[in-house]
């Protein structure tokens, strides 16, 4: 029988599986990708499995639990192992407010892809979010990422840039529900 896949609100001890898991996916969507590599993911994005890195991931656990109506981490698991997490947030009350809620980061190792796991967590924050306005950024150099936000009514606005000088992105924004 195949283990079932848990999503919860994570612990402080879920930190540093978090950031294995989030570097892992890393490489599995951009080790072939053009222009990117194993070496310039360890050496621009291996920070995400550092100490320092760890503790922002227990200040966001933490700003959660302060005010989850701004705040929203979900991890998932498969038994034991964490296979996914989201993450989104609103403008902390003291920035220029314009009332969207921003979809930080969605990932889901390659052995959950097709399974509607990610779907089952981009479900959840757009719950969350409770009818407000959406954006990310993504890369069209992770080719399944944009197909699957155009399915939950997310739009391309336009607007591009590059992460660490290599990473073409795209601005993506789902309208608040009418
Ligand atoms: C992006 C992500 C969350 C989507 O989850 P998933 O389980 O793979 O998504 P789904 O299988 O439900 O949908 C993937 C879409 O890509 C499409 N797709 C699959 N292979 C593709 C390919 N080679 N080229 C283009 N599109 C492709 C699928 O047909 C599907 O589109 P559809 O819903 O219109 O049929 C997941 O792939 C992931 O975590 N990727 C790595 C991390 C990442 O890029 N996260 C987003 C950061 S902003």
């Amino acid at each position: 029988m195949t283990t079932p896949v848990t999503v919860d609100e994570p612990t402080d001890a879920d930190a540093s599986a978090l950031g294995a898991m989030h570097l892992r996916s890393w490489h599995e969507t951009y080790d072939e990708a053009p222009g990117i590599g194993a070496a310039w993911v360890d050496e621009h994005i291996g920070f995400i499995t550092s100490p320092p890195a760890d503790a922002f991931r227990v200040r966001t656990f933490a700003a959660q639990r302060a005010d989850p109506s701004r705040t929203y981490y979900r991890v998932a698991r498969r038994g034991e192992v964490v296979v996914g997490f989201v993450h989104a947030s609103l403008p902390s009350q003291d920035q220029d407010d314009d009332g969207d809620a921003k979809l930080e980061a969605l990932y889901v190792l390659r052995s959950e892809h097709g399974t509607g796991l990610a779907d089952r967590l981009m479900t959840s924050a757009l719950a969350w979010a409770d009818g407000r306005a959406v954006w990310l950024e993504a890369s069209p150099l992770s080719v399944r990422a944009v197909p699957f936000y155009r399915r939950h009514g997310f739009e391309p606005t336009g607007e591009t840039g590059v992460f660490r000088h290599r990473v073409l992105t795209v601005t993506l924004r789902r309208p608040a529900d009418a």
